[in-house]
């Protein structure tokens, strides 16, 4: 049966890397592999300059009706001074928004071939493996009211304005993030850390009272509340300790990026974002996209790494398309040209081969069925 991806690279280096998609996609429909029909679309800068908004209604609609979407990277400092509501950040939202993916999956794995590249000790990442399960429809990123007033003259001086975000969550939400990270974690080390600011956030203690609710229905699973702080802490300390953890909106989008960092590179960090099962198909709507953003600084150069783009569509075949076999053989291709020694610019060692963007890109199709 053939399935539809919909490909919105974005900006900046996202161009470049989902090319490298692009041709591992037709190598494995041209070989027979799989059958995927894709379209394209804009999205963040680029949708902006063709359209005005940060992502066309056209490109919801088919977002909306894609069986997964694959997604590079927005943001660049061309896009600055755009109005915040269509500012290129504001696509990306909408998609995570309107398709409802609640869940976002972000897996920290470090390559062996790579934990030289960590800023953290050899000892302290090899074998490495965390996943984070991040809130992604919530939060103080969707929280009402999200305004900024003007104030005017007051004591403290003229000119003064009152930023307010919220940061809102209800049972339901907690609940249903909750139960997909226990699931995750039976499907691995049975460890699940949930991580909030109940010592300081309303929000923090509804996230740990529902937490602790879904934790009894899953005994097999060692549960383990952590304050986010200090989860930040340990996860530069001893990151190890860690199997699953889950978070809200906010403290996901800061823990993920530590965590990347401890594999090396935020060039090498896939994501999944996914919706509930629908009730009648069972089919869920699902975003795939690299952790890293679109480094305006070296896109048109030809050496961004296309590994977390790459990666991103492997989680998709794994989450979407229960081609978890061929995702294996993928990522084991990674693993492969790691271990040959071939590196981009961002996790370029001593005594390595530096190759660019489309190299990399061929070199793994190469090591897929080599
Ligand atoms: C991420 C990014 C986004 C976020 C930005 C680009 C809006 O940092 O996916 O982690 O904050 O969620
Ligand atoms: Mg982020």
């Amino acid at each position: 049966m053939t399935e539809n991806l919909l490909l919105l690279p974005g900006d900046g280096i996202g161009a470049e890397i989902m090319v490298e998609v692009e041709n591992l996609i037709a190598h494995l429909n041209g070989t027979g592999q799989t059958d995927f029909t894709i379209e394209k679309g804009q999205v963040g800068g680029a949708a902006f300059d063709a359209h005005g908004a940060a992502i066309s209604e056209t490109d919801m609609d088919k977002a909306m009706a894609a069986d997964a979407v694959i997604f590079g990277a927005v943001g660049g400092p061309k896009w600055d001074r755009v109005p915040y509501e269509v500012r290129p950040e504001a696509g990306l939202l909408r998609l995570r928004k309107d398709l409802q993916l609640f869940a976002n999956l972000r897996p920290a794995i470090c390559y062996p071939a790579l934990a030289e590249a960590s800023a953290l000790k050899r000892e302290l990442v090899e074998g490495l493996d965390i996943l984070i399960v991040r809130e992604l429809t919530g939060g103080v990123y969707f929280g009402e009211p999200k305004t900024i007033t003007d104030l005017g003259v007051t004591q403290h001086g003229t000119g003064q304005k009152r930023a307010i975000d919220t940061q809102v969550y209800e049972t339901y939400e907690i609940d249903r993030i909750c139960r997909v990270a226990f699931d995750l974690a039976g499907t691995r080390g049975s460890r699940l850390h949930s991580a909030d600011k109940k010592n300081v956030m309303k929000s923090g203690v509804l996230w740990d009272e529902v937490a602790r609710q879904v934790a009894a229905d899953y005994p097999k699973i060692e549960f383990s509340h952590i304050l986010a702080d200090n989860c930040a802490m340990q996860l530069v300390r001893h990151p190890k300790q860690f199997d699953v953890i889950v978070t809200d909106n906010l403290f996901g989008d800061v823990l993920s990026d530590v965590a990347a960092m401890l594999t090396g590179s935020l060039g090498m960090l896939p994501s999944a974002s996914l919706g509930a099962p629908d009730e009648k198909t069972g089919k869920r709507k699902a975003l795939y996209e690299p952790v890293h953003g679109s480094a305006p600084d070296i896109a048109g150069k030809g050496i961004a790494n296309p590994i977390a783009m790459i990666a991103s569509f492997a989680m998709a075949l794994r989450y979407s398309f229960d081609n978890a076999a061929l995702a294996d053989r993928i990522e084991a291709a990674i693993a492969g040209v790691l271990g040959d020694g071939l590196r981009c610019a961002d996790i370029m060692q001593d005594g390595s081969t530096r190759v660019g963007t489309v190299q990399m890109g061929a070199a793994i199709i190469a090591k897929l069925d080599g």
